[in-house]
């Protein structure tokens, strides 16, 4: 029975030497790709692609529309793991085995996560297909990717979580949309574990709270990265606004999509200018 770290070492171990037989540099970033965005693993200077089942230690992605496979090359000029695909609680997965590719990636020497996700807006200000920095989150279930075993190895048994969104990369990303006269929001991201979409009383309840936006994802790779200590980023697609917010309206998975898809051009702009501003030196 190997431990999760000996289990993450080894995922970690295979996919270096992937990329030491391509000749490939070793990223020090690592960017999630969510809904809309993961046509961008098309646009790379590919130098390896391994689909998660090669991977040992990674679930199954049982998500239609998430691919399941990590691209590492250069995005917009920038080396990064880009992850075509990524885990969710709602899949019946617990809170460890959807943020294990985090600590492969700690494993890597790897210091900065980007997160992209899908989300429903909370604010009115806010309309589908806007994109929203998140700037913090709230997480209301007990439950934490590190509630069990405090490997050392992995960051301090109880750790901070006052900057998890990196506020220099924050900036950067301000920087970079207002060069490219791009609106962005910046906001609060509320966790709920889904599938189901809230009730209309739950979304007034997270508003209440201070949530800007609401999603099923990201909000535990942030914890396990900010143990680890790496730099944050997280800037979700609002794909529709949330339960309650527009009477008369219900929410589905295919307008989500579909608005996602429609949004991805100015979505992956952004990220690519914001790589690019990057660079191969280190995180910015
Ligand atoms: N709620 C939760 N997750 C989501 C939503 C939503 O309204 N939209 C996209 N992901």
């Amino acid at each position: 029975m190997y431990t999760e770290r000996e289990q993450a070492q080894q995922a970690a171990a295979y996919i270096k030497q992937r990329v030491g037989s391509a000749g490939v540099s070793m990223p020090d970033t690592a960017i999630v790709l969510g809904s809309g965005l993961g046509f961008l693993t098309d646009r790379m200077e590919l130098g390896v692609r391994i689909p998660y089942e090669e991977i040992s230690g990674f679930p199954i992605s049982t998500v239609e529309s998430h691919a399941g496979e990590l691209c590492i090359g250069e995005l917009a000029g920038k080396a990064v793991f880009a992850f075509s695909g990524r885990f969710h609680y709602y899949e019946g997965y617990d809170f460890r085995t959807v943020t294990f590719y985090v600590r492969v990636l700690h494993c890597l020497g790897v210091r900065t996560l980007i997160l992209t996700n899908a989300a429903g807006g909370m604010n009115p200000d806010f309309k589908p297909g806007d994109l929203m920095l998140i700037s913090d989150h709230i997480k209301l279930c007990a439950d934490s990717p590190e509630r069990g075993t405090a490997d050392p190895f992995f960051g301090p048994r109880f750790f901070d979580m006052t900057e998890t969104y990196t506020p220099r990369l924050r900036q950067l990303v301000k920087e970079t949309a207002s060069t490219l006269s791009l609106p962005i929001h910046e906001g609060v991201y509320c966790f709920m574990g889904g599938p189901q979409f809230e009730t209309p009383a739950e979304i007034r309840a997270l508003r209440l709270l201070g949530g800007d936006a609401v999603g099923m994802s990201t909000v535990p790779e942030a914890i396990v990265a900010a143990r680890c200590g790496m730099q944050i980023l997280g800037i979700s697609c609002i794909t529709n606004m949330a339960a309650g917010m527009i009477a008369g309206t219900h929410i589905s998975d295919e307008e989500v999509t579909e608005v996602a898809g429609n949004a991805s051009g100015r979505f992956s702009a952004l990220v690519c200018a914001v790589l690019e501003r990057m660079g191969n030196r280190s995180a910015v």
